[in-house]
């Protein structure tokens, strides 16, 4: 497996480019399979996600052409399968998102259950409801859910819990449904506007997107469409605490501030010096970092998947800040290795409590998830000597490039394969 082999204390200095974002790039790419025509996707993050997805599209009869660095052509004239297979499943959740397209254009679809990952059990019962109200008979066993319906028919559906994938899947069965269907306490993320706006250019009905309440009025067929995937607004903010955490000047490009207004507020309450343009943020590390809490919740709130960049970054700030997880149930699994690297951390349930500045020491760590990956990249950023970070395959999940993107801005970065 390639390891990262990081040697701390270097000024980051230049451009970072953002790549488009991987949680729109994954739903809008399933969303082929909603019509016979061809999609045109641009901007789209070359990361192993989605390889991944093409190759789950393949099985199931759809063409998926890259083209250049970050487009492809994707093309769902027959369906030839409908199911998703455990073996594509168990590497990427997210495959559960060809559940809704499926059953939607065919009336059939048979995906693997995801199971449990690293961060929690996240069951997908709130999709499975929601399929359940549009008409679908769901059957769930063999790990795999089984779900049919001759049309699926319009339907009031309220999510008991705020879900992103669930909000997606539903909004794709719901296009081609027979009549209306709302949806209720919906997923607010840009990701999630991102994708209506798609299927809205391949003729579906929607409006609402980015409120709690999403209407869609169901349409027959769907066309084919251009669409350009959104920055990531993830990457973006691990760029910003990059750069806070190493005394650096970055500028990163092709990124939308507008989306990560929490993640910024927060970093500037803990002292980063963060400028905005419409498309750039200036990032200006050197001053002292100070303790600030945070919880995560969902958008617009502050963002889970920044929780462990944001515990790197506390590691090196003044004072004692609480960070508490409320979306996921076991997002910590980056402190005991922050901790291998001398962070002083105490976890206590949903919430950790960081006691900062500590002087961070070259280790060899272990990644177990994406995010948390990256909060050991960061921290091998700042850290004193060498440090090995293992199992980068979930780094290269959903990060184009990163320790290139770093070391043309000065990071003495290698991956060793
Ligand atoms: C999406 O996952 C993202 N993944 C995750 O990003 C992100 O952490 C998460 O949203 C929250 O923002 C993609 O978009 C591909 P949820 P998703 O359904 O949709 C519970 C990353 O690092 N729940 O919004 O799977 C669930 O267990 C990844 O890029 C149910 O109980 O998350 C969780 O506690 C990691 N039943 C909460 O809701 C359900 O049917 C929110 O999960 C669905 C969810």
């Amino acid at each position: 497996m390639d390891k990262l082999k990081i040697t701390g204390g270097a000024r980051l200095k230049g451009q970072v480019r953002i790549s488009g974002a991987k949680n729109s790039a994954l739903p809008a790419m399933a969303a082929c399979l909603l019509t016979a025509d061809e999609l045109f996707l641009q901007n789209l993050p070359m990361v192993n996600d989605i390889r991944t997805t093409r190759r789950l599209l393949h099985e199931l009869g759809a063409e998926v052409e890259f083209e250049g660095s970050s487009s492809a052509r994707l093309k769902a004239a027959n369906i030839g399968s409908h199911e998703a297979p455990y073996d594509l499943v168990k590497t990427m959740r997210a495959s559960v998102l060809v559940l809704g397209p499926l059953l939607a254009r065919t009336g059939r679809a048979r995906v693997s259950l995801p199971g449990g990952c690293a961060i929690g059990a996240r069951p997908i019962d709130l999709h499975i409801k929601g399929f359940e109200k549009l008409g679908a008979t769901v059957i769930t066993e063999y790990g795999y859910v089984e779900a049919t319906a001759k049309r699926l028919k319009g339907a009031n559906i309220v999510f008991e819990k705020i879900t992103v994938t669930g909000t997606e899947n539903l909004m794709m069965a719901a296009v081609l449904a027979e009549g209306q269907t709302t949806l209720v306490n919906a997923a607010l993320e840009p990701e999630v506007t991102d994708l209506a706006e798609l299927l809205n250019k391949m003729g579906a009905k929607i409006k609402g997107a980015g409120t709690s309440t999403i209407t869609i009025e169901g349409v027959s067929v769907l066309k084919g469409a251009s669409h350009s995937i959104i920055p990531d607004r993830i990457e973006t903010g691990t760029f910003l605490a990059a750069g806070a955490m190493t005394d650096s000047e970055l500028e990163l490009t092709a990124c939308n501030p507008g989306h990560l207004t929490g993640i910024i507020e927060k970093l500037r309450e803990a002292g980063a010096n963060i400028e905005a343009g419409s498309d750039t943020l200036r990032v200006q590390g050197g001053g002292a970092l100070r303790s600030a809490d945070v919880a995560t919740r969902e958008y617009p709130g502050f963002a889970t998947d920044m929780q462990a960049q944001y515990m790197a970054l506390m590691t090196q700030a003044n004072g004692i800040s609480v960070i508490t997880e409320n979306i996921f149930e076991n997002r910590f699994m980056h402190a005991s290795e922050l901790m291998r690297m001398g962070a002083n951390i105490r976890i206590d349930g949903s919430r950790a409590v960081v006691a900062g500045k500590s002087r961070l020491t070259g280790a060899a760590v272990i990644a177990s998830d994406l995010r948390a990956s990256a909060s050991l990249v960061l921290a091998a950023l700042v850290a004193e000597g060498v440090t090995t970070v293992d199992r980068i395959y979930h780094l290269d999940r959903g990060y184009e490039r990163i320790e290139e993107k770093l070391r043309a801005v000065g990071a003495q970065i290698e991956r060793l394969k």
